[in-house]
């Protein structure tokens, strides 16, 4: 048995949503206009994804998005985080508006709000249109000034109706995963382009987030991080300064500058690369954010590691552990510590749980039903420690469960389930799983509470 969730901690207009990323569900691909991405490059690249998937059809919710609302319904949610194609809107990276890319989501934001699901809009989930790969990707500043243009398009023509924006959805993994360890697009293994990738990535939220909120007044804009809670293996001085260098790389790198902080000189002097720094930039990328988005999965144990890779720290196994399917480790204090570091340490105003779930091997039964014990334990104790968070004092506005539905889970193809619905890929039927209904009514028990 988890603990309770202390629903009582939670404000009254909480946002309870699911969330999904359009690359991992959207499917067609060729369709209305839309030119690849580099995660398109990626996955059609032999031997980079398991079993060689690809996200060609996904869970086909390009076509399918009617059934997949009413799905969210039948959940009882009232927020839905969805991303945006960038290459759909403009399939050049910049220049001419693809009127029927943009038709989509237009479609999709109207028919949201008609079902009291309000929309939060993540303009980065990873798709970089291929043509501006091509032209030097995100170690160039000129994507910076282009995500920026493709902003303003986007909230030109939403931003009368989406009010919650993120700029980037975890730019660790496009600029770590994806330049350095290489395992995600554009699958780089170079710490020049990764640095370099990983400053106008920030730039490019700096310069976006002017963007949107001169396209649409009232926007209120976030960036999205996956943090993790960071700990010395053993009580060595070498594991904690190991630690130390694994929280520069992948939190304070990442949190420093947007909070007004600079990038940090330890994890500078560590990588040795040059930025690409131009005056004004620290100014653009630390504009005040009007909330912050915590992507939680797993907590990080690691060791000294003087031969290993940038930053010299590995995660160890540790024995006696549960762990999900991904083989992450199951910590729900993880959650709770990050949103008060978030509150403490930056002073942040306003935290959305923008993702947090878990992956299983579920499987239909002969019942028609998917039993999921594991992924409701993880929802429940996470959701504990997130309310438990919010009674010390975190300003934690909403919860999005990752994910709506089983997905295309990147370098790990369809083999991982993160789904509170599953999805059958040979019929495209969908099964709300019991987490699932488990979620519809922690949210029914928070709504009552709610209401009074
Ligand atoms: C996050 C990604 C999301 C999904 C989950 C499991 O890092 O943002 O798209 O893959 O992990």
């Amino acid at each position: 048995m988890s603990e309770p969730i202390d629903l009582a901690a939670l404000p009254n207009d909480f946002l309870w949503g699911t969330a999904t990323a359009a690359y991992q569900i959207e499917g067609a691909v060729a369709e209305d206009g839309r030119s690849p991405s580099i995660w398109d490059t990626f996955s059609h690249t032999p031997g980079k994804t398991a079993g060689g998937d690809t996200g060609d059809v996904a869970c086909d919710h390009y076509h399918r998005w009617p059934e997949d609302l009413a799905l969210m319904r039948q959940l009882g949610v009232n927020a839905y985080r969805l991303s945006v194609a960038w290459p759909r809107v403009l399939p050049g990276g910049d220049g001419p508006v693809n009127a029927k890319g943009l038709a989509f989501y237009d479609r999709l934001v109207d028919a949201l709000l008609e079902a009291g699901i309000t929309p939060s809009v993540t303009l980065y989930h990873w798709d970089l249109p291929q043509v501006l790969q091509d032209r030097g990707g995100w170690p160039e500043r000129d994507t910076a000034h282009a995500f920026a243009e493709y902003a303003s398009v986007v909230a030109g023509r939403l931003g009368d109706r989406v009010k919650l924006w993120t700029t980037l959805n975890e730019p660790l993994c496009s600029a770590w995963i994806g330049h350095l360890e290489g395992s995600m697009a554009p699958g780089w293994t170079d710490l020049t382009a990764a640095v370099r990738a990983s400053y106008h990535l920030l730039l490019g939220h700096g310069l976006a987030a002017q963007a949107v909120r001169a396209a649409a007044p009232g926007a209120e804009v976030g960036i999205v991080n996956n943090l993790s809670t960071v700990h010395p293996a053993t009580d060595s001085p070498e594991d904690a300064a190991a630690a130390r260098r694994q929280d520069g790389h992948v939190n304070r790198w990442w949190l420093d500058p947007v909070h007004g902080r600079g990038f940090p000189a330890d994890m500078r002097e560590l990588y040795g690369v040059e930025l690409p720094e131009k005056p004004g930039d620290l100014e653009t990328i630390a504009a005040p954010l009007d909330w912050i988005g915590l992507n939680y999965y797993f907590p990080a144990y690691v060791i000294d590691d003087p031969q290993g890779p940038v930053p010299h720290a590995r995660a160890v196994r540790r024995e006696g552990v549960a762990r999900t399917g991904m083989d992450w480790e199951i910590e729900p204090e993880g959650i709770e510590a990050l949103l008060l570091r978030l509150t403490e340490d930056y002073g942040a105003r306003r935290i959305y749980v923008t993702e947090n779930g878990s992956s299983f091997p579920d499987t239909v039964g002969p019942d028609g039903t998917v039993h999921d014990p594991e992924r409701r334990a993880y929802l429940e104790s996470h959701l504990a420690a997130c309310a438990s968070a919010a009674r010390k004092g975190a300003p934690l506005a909403g919860y999005f469960a990752w994910s709506l539905l089983d997905n295309f889970e990147w370098a790990y193809g369809y083999d991982k389930r993160f789904g509170l619905i599953h999805v059958d890929y040979e019929t495209q039927r969908r099964t709300v799983k019991s987490s699932g209904r488990r979620y519809a009514e922690i949210v029914d028990a928070h709504r009552k509470l709610a209401t009074g």
